[in-house]
């Protein structure tokens, strides 16, 4: 993984909870579609400040690591959630990543197109899944709007996502595609290994 990639989070992280209450209803309209179950492990993989940590935890009973690979993110979520059971952060890059045990969900919110290897990013979802366990990778917001986020970032920080059926065929190599749909306002698939 590119320092690139972590210094460009590093710089946005002071101000990226700026408009994070707003987006949260949309958000969190999207992960009830998943039916997180209560006392499942839960990787918030690239988590950036916790945004949706603290939801998984409070709204479906998870038990919730965030990882990313942002130190000054990762800084700002332990802060947010200092002494709260059930969620923790780790600093680490995902790529490079070895846990110390599987996860029965996955949820990657806005943060897809930063993982330009996707076969990579494909396997270390399935190796860190337990048999059965799913996925969700999306975004709370339509590819047209992200592409104009992503416009000038070069290719080791972000590149553009294709039509979601088309991103789903990369999760079919290692794991089963449940559902993939897209519109103005999400981009979405979701899967089990
Ligand atoms: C657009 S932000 C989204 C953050 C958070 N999920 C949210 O919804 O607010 C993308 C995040 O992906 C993280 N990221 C990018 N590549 C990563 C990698 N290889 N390993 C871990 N995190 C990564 C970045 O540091 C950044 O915080």
């Amino acid at each position: 993984m590119p320092n690139d990639v972590r210094d460009f989070f590093d710089s946005l992280a002071p101000n990226w909870d700026e408009h994070s209450e707003e987006k949260l209803p949309h958000i969190i309209s999207l992960l009830d579609r998943v039916h997180i179950s209560s006392g499942s492990r839960v990787l918030d993989l690239a988590c950036g400040t916790g945004i949706i940590s603290g939801v998984l935890h409070d709204r479906y009973g998870a038990e919730v690591l965030g990882l990313d690979v942002s130190p000054k993110m990762i800084e700002i979520a332990r802060a947010k959630y200092a002494g709260k059971d059930g969620v923790c952060f780790e600093c680490d890059d995902f790529y490079e990543t070895l846990f110390h045990q599987e996860f029965d969900y996955i949820v990657c919110h806005n943060a897809f197109p930063h993982f330009v290897d996707v076969e990579r990013f494909v396997d270390h979802i399935a190796d860190a899944l337990v048999p059965g366990g799913e996925f969700v990778v999306f975004h709370s917001l339509g590819r047209v709007k992200l592409q104009s986020h992503h416009d000038g970032l070069g290719p080791t920080i972000s590149r553009n996502l294709g039509p979601v059926e088309e991103e789903a065929r990369a999760f079919s190599k290692r794991l089963t595609v449940l559902e993939c749909d897209e519109s103005d306002t999400h981009f979405w698939i979701r899967g089990r290994k």
